[in-house]
């Protein structure tokens, strides 16, 4: 490789900036971007890989965003007037150049698993072809097990994890071994309950509950759910799921041809809506910040809060006309009732169901008898960084960040 400088700028601190010509390419990097990111010992820690030195108030960024530039052996140089010394591999400034931003050294090996979206004809197919969804309790500690129980989850946002022993001690292991058990108010472990209305939630009687999301009115939302049915010696309370992120494909195509489900999409994905839980006087919770569908710059679904029981009354922070907003919330409805979209099948003891809940909603049909169900709410982030660390080398993943 052969590096140069082509062109250095002493304008004032922001403005100061290198570029560099590297393999007959040329970079800018600008100094602050440089000083913030130094990698010397004094600046870096070698083993945590934080930051040591805080440039907002360890440097004078009137003066010591300036310094010489040079090229020594073959490393871009920087010496700040403070004294301090920073140096740059070639294969550093390609990985972090940012202007342009190409990827010089493609970053494949650091790409997560695309998401795979599915409604009912999708996941017959996946069901029936028999190679997914087939998780073995007895295999658990088995690396390949592993990660194919997190790139489920990750892909088509659930699985099922089959010839678990009935008990909540196994369901807590299971929970234990894909995130960390998120605690709430119900309950801080696995959760354990019959129709006794012992919470003063639906979610404690044998009536159906329609499609939703768990806990829109917190901010933080569980990132994953995970079911254990113990016993049921009755009929009905089958479990109904859909895949939101395939929903919102439906609805963006509509968009792309109809004016009025350009507003759909648009309020589904702008307006707020809010949520609240005021079962428990104790436990009183409003969450009002998040539209239904949250998406990313690309489109792509981040997360859905949908539960039109906990759906509050007030509308006083309506952005659209509240009747389109009703047309908006309708359509969504129909699409995630729809039975090509969804699908349905009954739990049963010793199989455990984990879904993403911020893509996966689900649903209950009534049932009669005695049933006892247990579960857990588990963390979104620890789920991500234990399957991250499944997926890649840790030096293979620094070398990203
Ligand atoms: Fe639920």
């Amino acid at each position: 490789m052969t590096i140069e400088i082509i062109d250095y700028a002493v304008n004032s601190s922001f403005d100061n900036y290198v570029s560099l010509q590297i393999n007959g390419k040329a970079y800018l990097f600008h100094l602050v971007y440089l000083r913030d990111n130094c990698t010397d010992k004094k600046s870096f820690h070698d083993e945590t890989h934080q930051r040591l030195v805080d440039i907002f108030n360890d440097i004078d960024l009137e003066s010591d965003l300036n310094g010489a530039v040079d090229i020594e052996k073959g490393e871009l140089v920087v010496k700040w007037r403070d004294g301090a010394v920073s140096r740059f591999t070639e294969q550093w400034l390609l990985r972090h150049a940012y202007y342009p931003a190409d990827v010089v050294e493609p970053n494949e090996h650091v790409q997560f698993p695309e998401k795979i979206t599915w409604g009912r004809t999708k996941f017959d197919s996946l069901i029936q072809n028999g190679q997914h969804f087939k998780n073995d309790y007895q295999h658990l500690q088995d690396p390949s097990v592993k990660k194919n129980i997190f790139q489920e989850i990750y892909q088509y946002g659930f699985t099922l994890i089959q010839n678990v022993p009935v008990s909540i001690e196994a369901t807590k292991q299971v929970s234990e071994l894909i995130s960390i058990i998120r605690p709430t108010h119900y309950d801080t472990g696995v959760w354990d309950f019959t129709s006794d209305l012992a919470k003063k939630d639906t979610a404690y009687t044998s009536l159906a509950i329609d499609m939703h999301t768990d806990g829109n009115y917190w901010y933080e939302t569980p990132g994953l759910q995970l079911f254990h049915l113990l016993f049921h010696d009755g009929e009905g309370g089958e479990t109904r799921i859909c895949d939101v992120a395939r929903v919102l494909e439906l609805i963006k195509a509509r968009a792309a041809e109809d004016e009025s489900w350009q507003e759909t999409l648009d309020i589904l994905t702008k307006q707020p809506i809010e949520f609240h839980q005021s079962g428990e006087p104790e436990n009183v919770f409003v969450e009002n910040r998040f539209p239904i569908l949250q998406i990313d710059d690309d489109g792509n679904l981040v997360q859905c809060r949908w539960n039109t029981s906990d759906r509050s009354s007030m509308m006083k922070n309506a952005k659209y006309p509240v009747n389109k907003i009703y047309l908006a919330m309708s359509r969504f409805n129909e699409l995630i009732n729809d039975t090509v979209n969804y699908v349905r099948f009954p739990l049963a003891p010793g199989t455990i169901f984990v879904f993403d809940n911020w893509r996966v909603l689900h649903a209950r049909t009534a049932f009669n008898g005695k049933r006892r169900l247990c579960g857990s709410y588990l963390t979104r982030d620890d789920f991500i960084a234990r399957f991250r660390s499944l997926l890649f080398d840790r030096e293979q993943w620094l070398n990203s960040v």
